[in-house]
């Protein structure tokens, strides 16, 4: 099954809404096997960014990740990494789509709330990146099958 990393980032948990995008990824129906609550150090948060090295926000990220906790999950599911995209909202919140997490609850590209990994190949770099193997639980639901076709 498809895994996501999801962090809700410090803006997120200085809001107090890990709560609300805990309820919304649950109500889609994906299936949470990680999350841990943790202060981002400045390696992780250099390695986790490594794309934007060299960006004129690079600066700026790295210093809003490690600025305070964040609520760090994997949500697995079929085509996992898009529902999770399509549920949080475009990058900049006010091209976000009305009912998404970004629109709803932000205003500013830095400080859009939420990571999702943006493609499968990164949900399993990520998720490596974040969690080690034992910290991920294999389970099911009993409302599975009601949720997923196969
Ligand atoms: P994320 O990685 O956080 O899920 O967001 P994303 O894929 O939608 O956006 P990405 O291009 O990967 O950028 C990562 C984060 O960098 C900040 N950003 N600032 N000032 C800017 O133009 C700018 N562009 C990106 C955002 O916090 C974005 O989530
Ligand atoms: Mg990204």
């Amino acid at each position: 099954m498809e895994r996501t990393l999801v962090l809700v980032k410090p803006d997120g948990v200085q809001r107090g809404l890990i709560g609300e995008v805990i309820a919304r990824f649950e109500r889609r129906g994906l299936r949470l096997v990680g999350a841990k609550f943790i202060q981002v150090g400045q390696s992780l948060a250099e390695t986790h960014y490594a794309e934007h090295v060299g960006k004129p926000f690079y600066a700026g990220l790295i210093s809003y990740i490690t600025s305070a906790p964040v609520m760090a999950m994997v949500w697995e599911g079929p085509n996992a990494v898009a529902a999770v995209r399509q549920t949080v909202g475009s990058t900049k919140p006010v091209e976000a789509a009305p009912g998404t997490i970004r629109h709803d609850y932000a205003l500013e590209v830095g400080r859009n709330l939420i990571h999702a990994s943006d493609k499968p190949e990164t949900g399993v770099r990520e998720v490596g990146l974040w969690f080690k193997a034992e910290e991920l639980v294999d389970w099911n639901r009993a409302v599975d099958a009601w949720v997923f076709e196969k």
